[in-house]
């Protein structure tokens, strides 16, 4: 970075992808402030408590106790930094249609305060164009008089949370700039806490590479999700046919069938691309095909279930195991086992749920195993969560993430 300019790093959204960024920049010599509309967050982090499963409490203590991060609600935190990521969330709205009230509001939020020489960078997922055509605007507008430089770059956040190999990092970071020297201040400060950054030609390139990235996934999962229908209905064993089919060594990767797609990014991404397709005069068919296909699921998933009890059960009572949307966190955002639940209360049956790492979800509270039901359906398989109790009562399970192979009274998707 510029010699001028202090390591000082301001990060807007302390979730998911700021706070994680925020230890890597750390751990990196970086002094960061991480500025959250949330007040109640703000009081927790600086408590040292993490709100993500990444993040230890004791490496949260560590960076906060030796001076090198704080976090706040005052914008006015940015006038200091030399570098300002905006890591908030890019949502849908109502119409299922992108939703950058958020976004916007980050941007006119930090305007007056950022400095001169200061690089801004969007980190949130969102459309091709939206660097451009909203944060540069907004911030250039507002911006106080005598920051006549500022540098703007697209550098899209790949975390996968509660990923144990790959982090911030050792996951290579894409930046694409508005211009060279936007581009050498974006490179340098992210080669200063990843292991790679990978330069593209503009903004744009970056957020849609983003967008590909994530809906690569979207279609993936939901070919073989409507494969699983087609193999299940033929008595075939979809994992195995998955397994046979990885055998071979190129031109082939295994994706697994489930009750669908959760979290903030694999169901929503897709639909800033078809949106913006739209807006291009164009329509991604293929991908409104997939979340289609997706969205069917926790129906299927739901019938399946309630067809492995006796028919003569009236009001079946249904246990789900596993409503956050992935392994190994708690986060509920978007999670199909939603509209699983829904179904199945729809159908008549008396549904329950359990989950280790999500004590209370829509209105109600996790259950314990002892519960008695008529079928389970494994949702999620949650680290820490013991089945063995449930297999030994002998409880149908039906098993929508093949990790209950072989055993008795156990039906895979
Ligand atoms: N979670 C993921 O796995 C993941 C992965 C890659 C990319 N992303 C993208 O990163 C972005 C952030 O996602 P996230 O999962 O970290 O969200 P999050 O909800 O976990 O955290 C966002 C934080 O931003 C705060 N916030 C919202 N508006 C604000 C504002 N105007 N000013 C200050 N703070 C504000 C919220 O209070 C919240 O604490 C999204 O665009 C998402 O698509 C997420």
């Amino acid at each position: 970075m510029s010699a001028q300019k202090p390591r000082i790093l301001a990060i807007i959204g302390q979730g998911y992808v700021g706070l994680p960024l925020a230890m890597a920049a750390v751990d990196a010599g970086w002094t960061v402030i991480g500025v959250d509309n949330f007040e109640a967050k703000v009081a927790q982090i600086n408590k040292g408590s993490s709100p993500v499963e990444d993040i230890s409490d004791a490496q949260l203590k560590a960076a906060i106790s030796n001076g090198s991060y704080r976090a706040t609600i005052d914008y006015s935190a940015v006038a200091q930094a030399s570098v300002v990521t905006i890591c908030v969330p890019t949502p849908l709205d109502e119409k299922r249609e992108p939703d950058l009230a958020l976004l916007r509001n980050a941007a006119t939020g930090i305007a007056p305060f950022v400095s001169n020489e200061t690089l801004v960078v969007s980190e949130s997922t969102s459309y091709p164009g939206t660097l451009r055509e909203i944060i540069i605007p907004t911030v250039n507008q507002l911006k106080p008089k005598d920051s006549l430089k500022v540098y703007f770059a697209s550098a899209p956040e790949r975390v996968n949370p509660g990923d144990p190999v790959w982090n911030q990092k050792n996951t290579p970071r894409l930046v694409g700039a508005i211009d060279e020297e936007s581009k050498t201040k974006a490179l340098a400060f992210y080669e200063s806490i990843c292991d790679a950054a990978v330069s593209v030609s503009s903004p744009e390139v970056a957020e849609a590479a983003k967008l590909l990235e994530n809906t690569f996934r979207l279609v993936n999962i939901a070919l073989v999700n409507e494969f699983t229908q087609l193999c299940s209905a033929s008595g075939i064993n979809v994992h195995e046919v998955i397994d046979a089919a990885s055998s071979k060594p190129y031109g082939f990767m295994p994706f697994r069938p489930g009750v669908g797609v959760g979290g903030h990014c694999i169901p929503v991404d897709p639909l800033y691309l078809t949106w913006w397709a739209r807006q291009n005069g164009g329509k991604a068919e293929f991908v409104e095909s997939a979340d289609s296909i997706n969205h069917a699921m926790p129906k299927y998933v739901a019938e399946r279930a309630l067809c492995m009890v006796d028919s003569s059960v009236k009001n079946p009572k249904v246990l789900i195991l596993g409503v956050a949307y992935k392994p190994g966190v708690g986060d509920v955002r978007e999670t199909p086992v939603s509209e699983l639940r829904d179904h199945l209360l729809s159908m008549g049956a008396d549904v329950a749920w359990h989950d280790p790492l999500v004590p209370a979800w829509e209105g109600s509270q996790s259950i314990d195993l002892t519960w008695e039901c008529d079928v389970a359906i494994l949702a999620t398989k949650q680290p820490g969560m013991n089945l063995n109790q449930l297999i030994a009562r002998g409880v149908l399970i039906l098993d929508c993430t093949n990790s209950l192979q072989g055993l008795s009274g156990v039906t895979s998707l």
